[in-house]
């Protein structure tokens, strides 16, 4: 019978090992362990963070503005062609389809984590800050290497000594815009000033590579940026527009499924309901065109509103950078738009679809090759899986 937790308390068999109190929670709201249990972690949390030295949130600025890029790619390079000796197709049908000619893959000892830090490294680097100056790190991925995120790893990678708080955020290929956003309220509203936001994802390890429909479109990189506090006049974030819709999420996922071969059975043949059986995510399924007619009617939608709010006609914005997912999508909305294709930024056919990472990774190519400059605008919009979909106006620099 179930109690009010809805807890089938009777069946649950009870824990025999008496397990012995080992956190607790401290003046400053922060959770530590027993030194018997993790001095290390004690000693860490001591030195770096202490009631005193707890954050308070301030209003301290009306402005953030972009001030560093970076990004990092795998060093597997895999063709259409090497993908034409694994599944039924060809190079003419992937780049006539897509535009996609390469994607970068994961391999080795490569890690998501490990490209992500290298990312973030090259941002701070170009902004000429520190790992100490940072107050806030986003991991924007949806295939983090740990269930419960990749964001607090990278932060210790990077060696932040002053423990800033790190969190993943989960919107699939909105991720990145969707970070960039948070980033903004957290400065404008919270007090912080050096936001990290780093997009990154490993698709390659979700896809299923018999499968001709998928296999094609993803890779896997990591960018990021730099968010820093600044004066309203410097404001980099002109405006933004998010949406999400749940219903149309059965067109494009990644669902967990119960591994049946570890279903437990009673005295009487029955599958038991209790213990839960272990479980993992399935590989991405996709109906490609109904995302792609998602993709071309609601980012344009989203873009007018976004330049609507920004108070800026499109023709005034210098670029136009939107999630890398498909040519046609880029051109489809690039024409609704009257965007000229010189004012186009695509990376598409070097790296395939790369999910959160895909913004940051060509934001960052334009900024290093000189053709993003200081002062410039541009129009960014994420979609996905969800489904979510985002567009921002910003400014560089
Ligand atoms: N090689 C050769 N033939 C193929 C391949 C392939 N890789 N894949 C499909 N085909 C075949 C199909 O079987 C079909 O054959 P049929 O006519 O005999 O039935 C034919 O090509 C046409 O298939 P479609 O699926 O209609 O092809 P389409 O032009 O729609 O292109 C694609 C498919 C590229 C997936 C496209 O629909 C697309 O890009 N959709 C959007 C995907 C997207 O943007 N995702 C972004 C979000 S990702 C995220 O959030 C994680």
């Amino acid at each position: 019978m179930a109690n009010a937790s809805g807890f089938l308390t009777p069946s649950v068999p009870s824990l025999k090992t008496k397990i012995q109190p080992s956190t607790g929670i401290s003046r400053s709201g922060f959770c530590f362990y027993r030194r018997v249990v993790c001095s290390s972690s004690i000693e860490g949390a001591e030195k770096h963070v202490s009631p005193s030295e707890s954050r308070i949130p301030k209003l301290v600025s009306k402005g953030c503005k972009l001030v560093g890029s970076g990004s990092a790619v795998p060093s597997l390079s895999v063709s259409n062609d090497d993908l034409s000796k694994i599944v039924d197709t060809s190079d003419e049908w992937i780049s006539v389809r897509t535009g996609i000619q390469n994607r970068r893959v994961i391999s080795g000892k490569e890690s998501l984590k490990n490209l992500a830090v290298e990312a973030a490294r090259k941002a701070l680097e170009m902004a000429d800050a520190d790992p100490n100056d940072l107050d806030l790190i986003l991991m924007c991925t949806s295939t983090p290497e740990d269930i419960f995120g990749a964001a607090p790893q990278i932060q210790r990678e990077l060696g932040c000594k002053k423990s800033p708080l790190a969190y993943d955020i989960t919107a699939a290929c909105s991720g990145f815009v969707l970070g960039l956003v948070s980033a903004a309220c957290h400065i404008r509203g919270g007090g912080f000033r050096n936001v990290l936001v780093i997009g990154a994802d490993g698709l390659s390890r979700f896809i299923d590579w018999t499968d001709r429909g998928t296999c094609i479109l993803f890779g896997d990189a990591a960018g990021a940026v730099l968010v820093q506090a600044c004066d309203a006049e410097e404001d980099g974030l002109l405006s933004f527009d998010m949406h999400s819709d749940g219903e149309g999420g059965r067109h494009l996922g990644a669902p967990m499924s119960d591994d049946k071969t570890k279903e437990l059975l009673g005295s009487n043949g029955s599958v038991l309901d209790f213990p839960p059986k272990r479980s993992s995510y399935s590989c991405i399924q996709m109906n490609g065109q109904e995302v792609f007619r998602f993709a071309v009617r609601c980012v344009p939608q989203s873009l007018e509103s976004a330049f609507e709010k920004a108070g800026l006609a499109s023709s005034s914005v210098d670029w136009l950078l939107l999630h890398q997912a498909n040519q046609r999508i880029i051109d489809a909305v690039a024409t609704r738009l009257d965007f000229p294709q010189e004012k186009v930024i695509s990376n598409l056919a070097n790296y395939g679809n790369t999910s959160a990472a895909s913004i940051p990774l060509a934001l960052d190519e334009a900024v290093r090759s000189g053709k993003v400059k200081p002062g410039h605008t541009i129009a960014t919009a994420g979609f996905g899986a969800g489904l979510t979909w985002g567009s921002a106006i910003i400014r560089w620099g």
